[in-house]
């Protein structure tokens, strides 16, 4: 559903945040992406969504290459893509179930159904009973699980998480990975970037990539 053959990404400034990027993510998969920072891990999900495009080498997302001049069907894309952003990017002044309603507008769903899927991925989160707080009067860490239903509720086919262990203790950050691999089926893939590889190293259910200083090159192990 990802796949990548000598992408590079520089960015205006000359910044080279990608260079010579190949590899191959497949549906149901889950997949863990390393390393230090400024490596181009958030780089790399930017190209999955389309908000940045290759400099060099090609991209295909679900099918879609991501290209300048396809805004179109990048649009299309993004719709079967459920992000987790760091900074969460939820709306104040609204509930978390208004939140995750927002995150499914222009999806092809029956407007009688939205409630229902909301409501499902906020139980899933552990939230139903927060739907309808504000997401400023909740903790971070429910703040952090509204963004997720908010990403699930879209059924999307590819899950994409940036840092979602970055604040966490060692076993809510086990807690959070687990829950985000609860959301990956054999349609649905899942991709984590994480600072937390200790946590992550042993499971051999993984595909781990490993993005290397510099971003001169990368390492992969454990195609499961
Ligand atoms: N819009 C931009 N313009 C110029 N350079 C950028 C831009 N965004 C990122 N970079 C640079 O690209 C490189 C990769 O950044 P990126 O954010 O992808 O790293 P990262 O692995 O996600 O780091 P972190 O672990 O700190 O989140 C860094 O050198 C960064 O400064
Ligand atoms: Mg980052």
């Amino acid at each position: 559903m990802i796949e990548a053959k000598g992408v590079c990404l520089t960015y205006p400034d000359g910044t080279t945040a990608l260079n010579n990027i190949d590899m191959n993510i497949k549906p149901g998969q889950l997949v863990y992406i390393t390393g230090p920072s400024g490596s181009g891990k958030t780089s790399l999900l930017k190209l999955f969504m389309g908000v940045e495009y290759p400099t060099d080498g090609t991209m295909k997302v679900l099918g879609q290459y991501i290209e300048r001049g396809n805004a179109d069907s990048i649009r299309g894309l993004r719709r079967k893509i459920g992000p987790v952003f760091q900074d969460f990017r939820l709306v104040k002044g609204r509930t978390a179930m208004e939140n995750v309603l927002l995150g499914m507008r222009f999806l092809d769903i029956a407007p009688g159904q939205l409630k229902e899927n909301a409501a499902n991925a906020l139980s899933k989160v552990g939230l139903e009973h927060k739907m309808k707080s504000l997401v400023e009067n909740l903790s971070w860490g429910e703040t952090q699980r509204v963004a997720i239903a908010r990403a699930v509720a879209r059924k999307p086919l590819l899950i994409l998480a940036d840092e979602p262990t970055g604040n966490l203790d060692k076993d809510n950050a086990l807690r959070i990975l687990e829950l985000l691999n609860s959301f990956r089926d054999s349609n649905t893939a899942v991709v984590i970037t994480t600072h937390a590889t200790h946590l992550i190293e042993k499971d051999q259910s993984a595909v781990h990539i490993r993005m290397l200083s510099g971003s001169m090159n990368m390492e992969r192990q454990g195609m499961a």
